[in-house]
């Protein structure tokens, strides 16, 4: 069967490469997969690396981002052929870390975790995957092909709750929220935040294409302006650029008391001034918190269907804007001005 593969860090190896049928040590659920959507972290396994093949290969077949449908499900794994699903990322930690221990692999304490497509274990980018039920969420049939956008919501739902637990530690009413970034990632985290009625901004460098009308059509306020210079008090702030200087000023301006969650990375070498004393009194003298929030535990996908399932499909489906064929994969690869998210039809000329 075919899949789609790449030797990390090797962008000339990109292609489409031919499996054995998926094994039966990977679940008992045997899954047509349909969509592979694309992120930014395909492309860091792309080009710079990022990813481990499985132990002694040196192809690392991607696609943690799935959507399929149930061909076998053998009786009392709760599932049903035709069942529309979506496979969990991360698998816990064989040892296990007390966090994985506890369901919470996206907390892994020791980094033994392994990812489906990103480290040490082959992905659902091939026709045919397999997976335990434990690690297969099931989607209402409604939401059709937009159950791609499933595990990159589920990081945000992450980001989110854990914002909002923060929060917690003392009166916490949050009424305004700041996004920063509008690619796939900053929109999921504006949908979440208006989902909670919050006043909901996003700023991101671009003034043209789709993103704006996105962000309008959410009940959202767009701007394009710096973020230091944003007239904002936000009480939580969802960062999605992964630039260092995006952080560091959405944290300046934030209000008293607010939460900075940090979602993204990036490899921007910028060299900023950095004054630590500065950031430091910042913080303290305005019980500010930032943290780091990376991947989903079972509940996140859980609260990501619930999202996705009330959200306009209409607009989800505008966050699609390229659909390629498994053979046209790498063109996933460069970055075209009015792309949101890209997906790889696996069932293309079947
Ligand atoms: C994925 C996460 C994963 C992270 C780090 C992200 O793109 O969505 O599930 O944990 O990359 O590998």
């Amino acid at each position: 069967m075919k899949a789609i593969g790449i030797v990390p860090g090797r962008p000339e190896t990109a292609g489409v490469v031919d499996l054995p049928e998926p094994p039966l040590s990977d679940g008992s659920l045997l899954v047509r997969t349909r969509l592979i959507g694309m992120c930014g972290t395909d492309v860091e396994i792309a080009v710079d690396g990022y990813g481990v093949p499985p132990p002694g290969e040196d192809r690392l077949v991607l696609g943690h981002e799935s959507l399929g449908e149930v061909v076998e499900a053998p009786e009392g794994t709760g599932f049903e052929p035709g069942d529309l699903v979506v496979g969990i990322v991360r698998r816990p930690d064989p040892v296990p870390c007390p966090a994985c221990a506890a369901d919470e692999w996206d907390m892994c304490h020791n980094g033994g975790f392994v990812e489906r497509g990103i480290k040490e274990r082959h992905g659902y980018g091939s026709e045919r995957f397999r997976v335990d039920p434990r690690f297969a969420v099931r989607l209402s049939p409604a939401l059709g092909d937009l159950g791609v956008l499933l595990e990159p919501t589920s990081v945000l739902a992450k980001a989110v709750e854990h914002a909002e637990r923060v929060g917690a530690r003392g009166w916490f009413e949050p009424r305004v929220a700041l996004i920063t970034g509008a690619g796939p990632i900053g929109l999921l985290a504006a949908l979440l935040v208006r989902q909670r009625g919050l006043e909901t901004h996003v700023v991101d460098v671009v003034t043209q294409g789709a993103k704006p009308k996105l962000v309008a059509d959410l009940g959202a306020n767009y701007h394009s302006t710096p973020v230091g210079e944003l007239p904002l008090a936000p009480d939580i702030v969802i960062e999605c650029t992964g630039l260092g200087v995006v952080a560091r000023d959405a944290t300046r301006i934030a209000g008293p008391g607010a939460v900075i969650a940090l979602t993204g990375i990036s490899h921007s070498e910028h060299v900023m001034e950095a004054r630590p004393d500065v950031m430091n009194k910042a913080l303290v003298l305005g019980n500010k918190a930032v943290f780091g929030s990376v991947n989903a535990a079972r509940r996140h996908y859980d609260q990501a269907a619930d999202a996705l399932a009330r959200a306009d499909p209409d607009w989800l489906s505008r966050l699609i804007t390229r659909r390629l064929a498994p053979e046209d994969w790498p063109l996933a690869l460069e970055k075209r001005p009015e792309d949101i998210k890209i997906v790889i039809d696996m069932a293309a000329g079947e």
